[in-house]
């Protein structure tokens, strides 16, 4: 039964934990259906909590067999047993330290919901964030109580990992040993039928550490590239950050059946398989690049998440905004910085401004969660990540080298604070803080609106911020906002460079002295702020900023924000694209010495999801297929305007010799990629079956097919990519994404009802479920039509999926995050949808949680 009423858990009522673990000791007895886990826990009274609680352990969906305290059967009526856990009273609990020992059963083959211990394609593997580990055993699951771990597993399985360094091993058993104090969280275990690609590393104070990618037989060829980025984020992570790894063995294993991307256990980490394996006619570089940054990702949560945790769940942001912020920079370092900057204000934008300006909004630290599944987005990732490079523009480089230093130093083994965090930059650098904390606490993306004036030499730019009413904060403080500024003279000279202006004040003016004549601003250099920028101007100006801004991210955001423009008035007053766009592309279509992937960037146009929040910012009611046909005929303007340069650029981007994955290639393919996709719209997409029909690898063969399915061809194609990657389940995947994703906007439900029709279409696979039915979701036009088909369909399927995978539905439910945007008629069949999944009986609580507050 689910509880009727899901009750919330605030911030507020933090208490630390009434007892604290020294050592725990866990035998596994695997079976598929019937899985032993036999516990023994050191359990000690914290001295910091109140003295004489009852012991509180969290447990679900366990089957209690015996337990003892101190030695001492538990019997009925020691203790009281629910569906949540088990209260041993204060009364039958000694003063002084103590052991409970239980035996629980558990049924991984029945685990669907992918929390816990579970099996996938037959072996067994743990998903234990956030509150997983409590279907494993009975334990106080939450991460502020740290303990090392002692595990055995006994099994016929040919592998058996767990965390730490392995221990004895032998004929059907395992034992491992994790030294580090963890909360329970971070624990894992896997078995089953595996092989590993090994290497090693060696640590700069000498230690050699032994590296292995675990995976089903015949993967192993796909993991090179993985262990690579492995080796160059450990080396990274020790040239950057002073971080040296801390075990004997660093382990990552695939998984075909998960949640998520990945997860940091402690030297074990669990890999979505699509985030490992690679190889180049199966992986397109989007792939690689996402495996080079995801393995990063959670190599670096060893310090920054691992070492130090977080002491409740509302500090999430404490270790994930600061691992994206890491594993940012890290692709920064190995890739194109700019490049990189430019692709993560994208996805930013996309993803966490979209859920900012809705219904979902929530600060960077929230203070209460129904379900904290529901709080791994894009908010806490992204936006938390954004504050940390503002913390680190406003202190400087070296303050935050400082401040890292004594985070490292102060809170090693803690479960720390976002308090905590402030307070080492605080100690560290000596500025205050407190006004800069409001990122952490307000949600909702500021407006800063500029304006500015010339006179006598002195130019001043006046701005304004503004933070927009979000669920449950309706007024808001100001916040510090680090704006980067440069100017430019009008004959294209930089006069001023890059200086930060801190806009603290709602209102404030900064004044440039002694300039012959009014400069060309170039404000929010590098997205300085995650804020949305409000300033008139020129499509002039714009252009002259896409030509010599010195600043790379603000080069490539003059030229989006001026397709942004001549979208919007293709869209809202059908006036044609004028020259002034047209022209600024081809310079940089034709400019050799700009980067191929920056190219690439600055001559691909916004989204349409893009676009429609930028009309509804600017009082416009988008209308998806009208934005859909604009967004095609600029795209047929611009090819046809570059129609001389398309050939010649598609053929220098070509790249001889084999495959390479390295960003230098990757971006020529990524601006040959934008060739083609124009040139299809004057060539009938002849060049492109013709690159699908000679593609070696993964990026032109699928590149090649989406381009013919957008023009209206590739059914053919499709068909033969089908026979040719049948058994690749990664590579189908693409299949089915590219079809739910790329079909008219009129076919876009039917087509995507077939495919859930086809006998691949396994949706208790995540990855396949989101393939079909989240590729329907990025389809604008499509998901959007105005019958409400593809509303519907959506709603059927979550609804099918929920008593399976409440997390992944739940996650799902953001397609409909944005239905305020939309005309009364689409609001009313997107509620109508919501509504029906949430009268479903028997929802979720994650589910309940999230349609709960998308409806408001
Ligand atoms: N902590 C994981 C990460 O950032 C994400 C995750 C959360 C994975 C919950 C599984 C479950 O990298
Ligand atoms: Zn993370």
């Amino acid at each position: 039964m689910k509880d009727a009423t899901p009750q919330a858990v605030y911030l507020s009522d933090y208490t630390p934990p009434a007892y604290l673990v020294d050592k725990v000791s866990l035998v596994f007895r695997l079976d598929p259906a019937a899985t032993r886990v036999l516990s023994r826990i050191e359990f000690r009274p914290n001295p910091d909590a109140a003295p004489g609680q009852p012991l509180v352990l969290d447990g679900e969906k366990l089957k209690l067999i015996g337990a003892a305290v101190a030695g001492e059967a538990v019997k009925d009526g020691d203790h009281t047993q629910t569906d949540t856990g088990l209260t041993i009273p204060a009364s039958r609990l000694p003063a002084e330290p103590f052991v409970f020992e239980a035996e629980v059963e558990i049924d991984p083959s029945a685990n669907t919901a992918l929390e816990g211990l579970y099996m996938s394609n037959g072996m067994y593997c743990t998903q234990c964030e956030a509150e997983g580990f409590r279907r494993i055993t009975y334990y106080p699951d939450r991460p502020d109580v740290m303990a090392p771990f002692h595990v055995r597993i006994e099994s016929d399985e040919k592998v058996l990992l767990s965390n730490g360094n392995p221990g004895a091993s032998g004929d059907g058993f395992a034992e491992w040993t994790d030294p580090w104090p963890k909360p329970a969280y971070l624990f894992a275990l896997v078995a089953g039928d595996l092989v590993a690609a090994k290497d090693s590393f060696t640590t700069r104070s000498g230690t050699p550490v032994e590296l292995g990618i675990w995976v089903r037989p015949g993967d192993e060829g796909k993991c090179d590239y993985a262990l690579d980025a492995l080796k160059r984020s450990m080396k990274w992570d020790e040239d950057v950050y002073g971080r040296e790894y801390d075990l004997d063995v660093f382990n990552i294993v695939a998984v075909d059946d998960f949640n998520m991307g990945a997860m940091e256990n402690k030297g074990l980490n669990v890999f979505n398989s699509k985030y490992v394996l690679a190889s180049p006619s199966t992986a397109t570089d989007m792939d690689y690049e996402n495996i080079e940054g995801i393995i990063a990702h959670e190599y670096f949560h060893n310090w920054t998440g691992n070492r130090i945790t977080c002491r409740d769940w509302f500090q999430l942001c404490l270790k994930e905004g600061l691992t994206v912020f890491r594993d940012q920079q890290f692709s920064g370092d190995m890739r194109s910085k700019p490049v990189k900057r430019i692709q993560d204000v994208l996805q930013l934008r996309a993803r966490q401004f979209r859920e900012d300006n809705g219904p979902l909004a929530h600060p960077v630290r929230p203070s209460s969660y129904i379900e904290i599944n529901n709080f791994y987005t894009a908010t806490v990732y992204e936006k938390g990540a954004e504050v940390i490079g503002m913390l680190k523009r406003l202190v400087g480089d070296d303050g935050y080298a400082k401040a890292l230093d004594l985070y490292f130093d102060r809170h090693d083994g803690d479960a720390a604070t976002i308090e905590d965090w402030l307070a080492v930059f605080q100690d560290a650098t000596g500025r205050d803080l407190s006004q800069f904390g409001r990122w952490y606490t307000q949600a909702g993306t500021p407006r800063v609106t500029v304006t500015d004036d010339f006179k006598d030499g002195t130019y001043t730019l006046h701005l304004k911020q503004e933070t927009p009413a979000t669920p449950g904060q309706p007024d808001k403080q100001p916040q510090v906002i680090p704006v980067a500024v440069g100017l430019l003279n009008p004959n294209g000279d930089e006069v001023q460079p890059t200086t930060v202006l801190e806009l603290t004040e709602e209102q404030q003016s900064f004044t440039f002295d002694g300039l012959s004549a009014k400069p060309v601003p170039s404000i929010l250099r590098g997205f300085s702020a995650p804020v949305i920028l409000d300033r008139k101007t020129t499509t002039e100006e714009r252009a002259f900023l896409l030509a010599h801004d010195t600043d790379p991210f603000n080069k490539w955001e003059a030229g989006r924000a001026l397709a942004k423009d001549v979208l919007a008035r293709m869209v809202t007053d059908r006036a044609a694209p004028g020259p002034a766009y047209l022209d600024a592309l081809e310079r940089v279509a034709r400019d050799e010495t700009l980067d191929p992937a920056f190219r690439a960037l600055a001559l691909r146009l916004p989204s349409e999801d893009d676009m429609a929040q930028t009309l509804f910012d600017a009082g416009v009611t988008p209308d998806p297929l009208a934005i859909h046909d604009a967004r095609e005929k600029l795209m047929l303007a611009l090819a046809e305007h570059l129609s001389s340069v398309l050939p010649g650029l598609y053929e220098d981007m070509s790249i001889p010799g084999p495959y390479s994955p390295d960003s230098k290639a990757a971006g020529c393919r990524a601006l040959r990629q934008t060739a083609l996709a124009m040139m299809a719209r004057l060539d009938d997409g002849k060049t492109a079956a013709k690159q699908f029909r000679d593609a070696d690898n993964m990026t032109e063969q699928l590149g090649a097919l989406g381009v013919l399915l957008s023009v209206g061809h590739g059914q053919e194609e499709l068909g033969t990519f089908y026979r040719q990657w049948q058994l690749d389940r990664l590579v189908i995947d693409k299949w089915f994404a590219l079809q739910s994703s790329l079909a008219a906007p009129g076919k876009a439900a039917d087509t995507t009802l077939a495919l859930t029709r086809h006998p691949d279409f396994d949706w208790k696979n995540p990855n396949r479920f989101r393939s079909v039915i989240g590729g329907l979701a990025t389809n604008a036009a499509g998901f959007h039509d105005p019958s409400g088909a593809s509303y519907e369909l959506v709603a059927d399927w979550l609804i099918r999926l929920d008593p399976m995978n409440p997390q992944t539905t739940a996650r799902m439910t953001t397609m409909f995050e944005t239905w305020n945007r939309y005309d009364a008629d689409r609001q009313a069949l997107m509620r109508g949808a919501l509504q029906r999944i949430a009268a479903t009986r028997g929802l979720s609580r994650d589910t309940t949680e999230m349609v709960g507050r998308i409806l408001g």
